[in-house]
């Protein structure tokens, strides 16, 4: 039997276990172990969070303290006047670069919706997932956008099933409205009738290895995280429709430590990679964290297989979400850098607008 357990940094975890009428002393030994392991999991990342928060604290304090003990210094009234001046200069400037961007952004994004590789987020299945695994996807849906928007390549990216639970999930997204992306209420069997047979279902529990991206096809991702609780959904749902379905190259290059089952942002990214470098590996290692890869020395890296599905998500404090995301990953991180995303909260999020 399973049950819900409730951990000690509040989150809540599904066990197998033998269990009697709920008492832990009727729990069997391995059953005992595994809730025992999982308590002192929850426990380190309860204060390993609580500690990054105080560091980010105690650095903005420390700048501040820096700042103004610098100004006090200042020889003259003018010499503080002209210290004031260069910091809104290069507040200024600093404004202007992120708009910038923003327009280049905006520019290669309207490029991809013409001729970018089509790569679909099949967005159907609310039903299976719970709230904080529904939470997950929302935030995993934000990478893939963040990450789309950085890239020289991005992808002509289409959220599709896109109504209902999903869609209010969505719709909260801060700046969401103005998202250069195809938001489409109906199912990409709908949205694409006349060019099904272009259409591949991407999942790994496919037969098909997928050995390159074709331009003419049009890549569907499963929006699920489910943990596998749903294994063979989305082939299954390939088969039903009569549509084409392959997996990633993983096991080509890579001895996981664990399944070959990835998140839908890490199947992005991949995606994204593999257009930029034509280099799977390139891609794969980029993306799969060093533990997922069975690397030794990588125990450290407590990322989890679905990310941020256990919605522990916290702050990123002042600095951007999406600036710890990109850093972690160039670091050979995971989906652990991830974590300091709080997208409701953060007011870094508009850099995504
Ligand atoms: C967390 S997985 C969902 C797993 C789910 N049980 C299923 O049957 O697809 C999210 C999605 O990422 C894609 N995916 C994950 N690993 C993959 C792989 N190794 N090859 C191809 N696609 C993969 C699939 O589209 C999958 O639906």
């Amino acid at each position: 039997r399973r049950r819900r357990v409730e951990m000690a940094d509040g989150t809540e975890s599904e066990q197998a276990a033998v269990v009697g009428d709920g008492n832990p002393s009727q729990l069997s030994k391995s059953a005992k172990k595994k809730l025992l392991k999982q308590e002192r999991q929850a426990a380190r990342k309860a204060e390993r969070k609580a500690g990054e928060k105080e560091r980010r604290r105690a650095d903005i304090e420390r700048r501040r303290r820096e700042w103004e003990e610098s100004l006090a210094a200042a020889p003259s009234q003018e010499a503080r006047e002209a210290m004031l001046a260069a910091r809104r200069e290069t507040r200024l400037e600093r404004v202007g670069k992120r708009v910038e961007e923003r327009g280049a952004r905006a520019k290669r994004l309207r490029r991809a919706a013409e001729g970018g590789q089509k790569v679909v987020l099949d967005l159907e299945f609310a039903d299976l997932m719970r709230p904080n695994e529904i939470h997950s996807l929302t935030q995993q849906i934000m990478y893939c956008y963040a990450v789309n928007g950085r890239s020289a390549t991005p992808a002509h990216l289409w959220l599709t099933g896109c109504s209902g639970e999903m869609g209010t999930q969505v719709q909260r997204i801060p700046g969401f409205d103005k998202w250069i992306i195809e938001k489409e209420a109906k199912s990409y069997l709908e949205a694409f009738a006349d060019c099904k047979e272009n259409l591949v279902y991407l999942t790994a529990d496919a037969e098909t290895v997928l050995d390159d991206l074709d331009m003419s096809k049009i890549y569907i991702i499963g929006g699920l995280v489910d943990r596998n609780r749903w294994k063979g959904i989305t082939q299954k749902k390939a088969v039903d429709q009569g549509i084409q379905s392959a997996k990633l190259p993983i096991g080509n290059y890579l001895k996981m430590s664990s399944s070959q089952v990835l998140t839908v942002n890490q199947v992005f990214e991949i995606m994204q990679k593999f257009v930029e470098t034509k280099d799977w590996k390139t891609a794969f290692f980029h993306v799969i964290p060093p533990r997922k890869r069975g690397e030794a020395g990588a125990a450290n890296d407590d990322d989890s297989p679905e990310g941020a599905a256990n919605g522990d998500l916290d702050n990123g404090g002042s600095d951007s979400w999406i600036g710890y995301y990109l850093r972690g990953r160039a670091e050979g991180k995971s989906n652990l850098l991830c974590r300091r995303l709080k997208y409701d909260s953060s007011p870094s999020v508009s850099l995504l607008l």
